[in-house]
């Protein structure tokens, strides 16, 4: 079963239609990407999915759970991610700490199984201060872990916005903009949109 399913959602801004009955399916750990030209609706999808805009019609699924009806924070609790077109980090934390915000959302949330394992494959939970490493190593940050994002460079930050992201371990990620992190040497496309 795919883990996120957008079943024919439309948004509109005032009389603009901006997303017409989008269509897509997302499987478990692959990267897929929304691919189209400026102003063709991706982060306005990419909104909905997240609860910042609502549809006026459709449905988005997560899990084969419908969850249009919940907020942002809700969502992001069930396991949806995302990263942002403008930069959304904590400028006056560290790498560290920005990516420990990211750990803390799964406090609360149900315990499940993560669609992305292979970022945290070391097997089963590791201490929080161990999986914060991991992922600092993964996304290559290992000299700067304790330097405050806000003295990074926006390519860096980026990457601990990403990495913040992936500390909650969703089972779905959205990152509007191109993510070096996300660049595979074979990418295998598995979104359809109609
Ligand atoms: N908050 C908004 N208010 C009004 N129009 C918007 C808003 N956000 C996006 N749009 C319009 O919706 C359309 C899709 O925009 P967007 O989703 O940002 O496209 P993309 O991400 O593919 O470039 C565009 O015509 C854009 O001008
Ligand atoms: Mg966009």
């Amino acid at each position: 079963m795919s883990v996120l399913e957008v079943d024919r959602i439309s948004v509109s801004f005032g009389g603009h239609l901006a997303v017409s009955d989008c269509a897509l399916r997302v499987e478990g750990g692959r990267v897929s990407g929304l691919i189209g030209p400026n102003g063709a609706g991706k982060t306005t999808t990419f909104n909905a999915i997240c609860g910042v805009v609502q549809p006026s019609s459709g449905e988005v699924r997560l899990d084969g759970r419908n969850i249009s009806g919940l907020g942002t924070h809700k969502r992001a609790r069930l396991g949806i991610g995302r990263t942002f077109h403008r930069l959304e980090v904590f400028s006056s934390l560290t790498v560290r700490e920005n990516i420990q915000v990211g750990l803390e959302i799964r406090r609360s949330w149900s315990r499940r199984k993560a669609a992305l394992p292979q970022y945290l494959d070391a097997g089963g939970d590791p201490e929080p201060q161990a999986e914060i490493d991991l992922i600092i190593e993964r996304l290559d940050l290992g000299g700067l872990a304790d330097e405050l994002v806000g003295s990074l460079p926006t390519g860096h930050a980026r990457l601990v916005e990403l990495g913040r992201a992936l500390a909650a371990r969703p089972p779905c990620c959205c990152s509007t903009s191109r993510h070096p992190a996300w660049t595979t040497p074979r990418p295998t496309p598995s979104v359809t949109c109609s």
